[in-house]
């Protein structure tokens, strides 16, 4: 299982200088497009917690989610940015470094109560992944864990997901 984990760690794709200059962007997309490594992953993200529904952060989230959903008998619900839907059941706003963002979350999909877990790609300054939690805990349900492939710990992103149990595969 490790090993698996460790192989597929190994996928992840550094690219310099994306999207702008000074940054290493982390590509998950080589690791998820192979089949070994989509399955450790998957399994690795949700093992041991008890959850009901797993929620998803778009865009990267919703490929992990899904998966992550599928490995463990539960739905998946998309957070999504803003503009996509047709209905809101809540949303949240949060900063970013330059500006700010949004996400929301999709009418007739969470239940008050239902115990979540939260999924993303990567944890950076910790922003998105804070902001799913407060919508999840806002509409009324409980945040199992917060779980994510990588984190970049530098950033100490993880102080920005207030209270939630964190999960990285990965910390670099
Ligand atoms: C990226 C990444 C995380 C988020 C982490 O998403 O997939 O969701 O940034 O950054 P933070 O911890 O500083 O908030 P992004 O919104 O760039 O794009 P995506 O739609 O491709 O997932
Ligand atoms: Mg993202």
């Amino acid at each position: 299982d490790d090993v698996d984990l460790k192989n597929s760690i190994r996928l992840i794709r550094e690219v310099p200088d994306f999207p702008e200059p000074g940054v290493l962007f982390r590509d998950i997309s080589p690791m998820l497009a192979d089949p070994a490594a989509l399955r450790a992953i998957t399994d690795a993200l949700g093992r041991g917690l008890e959850f009901d529904v797993v929620a998803g952060v778009e865009a990267r989230g919703f490929l992990l989610g899904a998966a992550v959903a599928q490995a463990h008998g539960t739905g998946v619900i998309g957070l999504r940015k803003p503009g996509k839907l047709p209905e809101v059941a809540d949303r949240i706003s949060y900063e970013l470094e330059y500006g700010h963002a949004t996400l929301e979350l999709p009418a007739d999909t969470l239940r008050a109560g239902q115990r979540v877990l939260v999924v993303d790609d990567v944890l950076a300054t910790g922003g998105t992944l804070g902001a799913a939690c407060r919508l999840v805990r806002q509409a009324g349900s409980e945040v199992t864990a917060a779980t994510v492939v990588m984190e970049l710990a530098a950033l100490g992103g993880r102080a920005k997901v207030d209270g939630e149990h964190v999960r990285a595969l990965l910390r670099s």
